[in-house]
């Protein structure tokens, strides 16, 4: 099986985004939307789409439209996901609310899903139009669910990391596994194969988004790309923040419990005293295991694929990058 190298597959991938045809009148609604998908990000999800269809088949261009899907609809998430987080940046340039305005985030991010469900049709063989749609608005809709129930845990206090668990497998995961599974069905792949990527991919996103959140606290935002605390400063019940209250002894949660329920601070200084609480209940250390654990049982499953193991070697390389990552 000829494969394209990842680094090859991206610089192809690149330019074809560069060229994706959809600019037209009103600019107010379509130049935000150049903006996001010009500043390009990880394209993490067109990749997986990518790799997955090689397992398969050699031809990758053939389901680059596909693939564009993905990071479309991935970046509508984006631009909802902003406002409702209210997010000054992304990938080290102001979101698209703070650039022009909320509206604009709203309806061009509309305009996305739309232009996505087109880009998902675009040159589809027939036979596989309707199993990819499938695949497709079911994790689409999941993908809201996810984000509903990170907006209500805002204002909970008693979330498990079990309902953790399942909320990010929903916002992060699903969109993971369903690019792998879309991949899978347009290379051919078994309905078995299909769904070990699938659940591989689930795996895999939920080690991700336990990045995304440890970074959130520890990244450096100048490789980020985005501002440290944002998690801290929405009271987001995440994997951190509910070991801390279940680890911190009395006085701890007290003093965590006031940050999180206090009206008047400074921002910096809540940024600062929570994430003190970590440090010192060694929060870090435990959100770095679980990420261990999930890439690990992403691993397991993806060995039980059934292609040869020489051809999973690109897949597996883009997963240990991942595990690495700091952006
Ligand atoms: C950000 O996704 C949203 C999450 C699911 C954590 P990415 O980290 O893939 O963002 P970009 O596209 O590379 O900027
Ligand atoms: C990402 O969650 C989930 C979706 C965008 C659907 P976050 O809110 O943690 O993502 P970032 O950190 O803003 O990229
Ligand atoms: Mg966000
Ligand atoms: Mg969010
Ligand atoms: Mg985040």
């Amino acid at each position: 099986m000829k494969q394209l190298t990842t680094k090859e597959m991206q610089g192809l991938f690149h330019v074809y985004m560069e060229k994706l045809a959809y600019m037209r009148d009103p600019k107010g609604l379509y130049e935000p939307i150049e903006y996001v998908l010009a500043i390009g990000g990880k394209r993490i999800r067109p990749l997986l789409l990518l790799l997955a269809y090689n397992l398969y088949k050699e031809d990758v261009e053939a389901v680059f439209s596909q693939a564009a899907a993905l990071e479309t609809y991935h970046n509508f998430t984006l631009l909802h996901d902003d406002l409702m987080d209210k997010a000054d940046k992304r990938r080290g340039k102001p979101t698209v609310h703070k650039r022009w305005n909320e509206n604009t985030a709203i309806l061009s991010g509309d305009a996305m899903i739309i232009l996505a469900y087109q880009f998902l049709m675009k040159d589809c063989p027939t036979q596989y139009v309707k199993p990819v749609m499938e695949v497709f608005s079911q994790t689409a809709l999941e993908v809201c669910e996810g984000q509903q129930w990170d907006m209500e845990f805002e204002h909970r206090n008693d979330v498990s990391v079990d309902e953790y668990i399942e909320m990010i497998r929903l916002k992060t995961s699903v969109l993971l596994a369903g690019s792998l599974k879309i991949g899978a069905i347009l290379g051919g792949a078994s309905e078995e194969d299909a769904r070990k990527l699938y659940d591989f991919g689930i795996q895999i996103g939920l080690a991700f988004q336990l990045q995304d959140d440890y970074l959130d606290v520890y990244g450096d935002p100048k490789v980020f790309g985005k501002n440290i605390g944002g998690d801290i400063l929405c009271n987001k019940k995440t994997f951190m923040l509910i070991t801390a209250f279940e680890q911190a002894d009395a006085g701890t949660r007290t003093e965590l419990m006031h940050w999180i329920t206090a009206g008047d601070y400074m921002p910096e200084q809540k940024i600062a005293a929570v994430t003190a609480i970590y440090n010192k209940e060694k929060i870090g250390e435990l959100c770095q295991k679980k990420i261990e654990d999930y890439y690990g049982q992403g691993m397991r499953l993806l060995e039980q694929v059934q292609v040869p193991q020489e051809n999973k070697r690109h897949l597996l390389d883009f997963v240990v990058g991942l595990m690495h990552r700091n952006l």
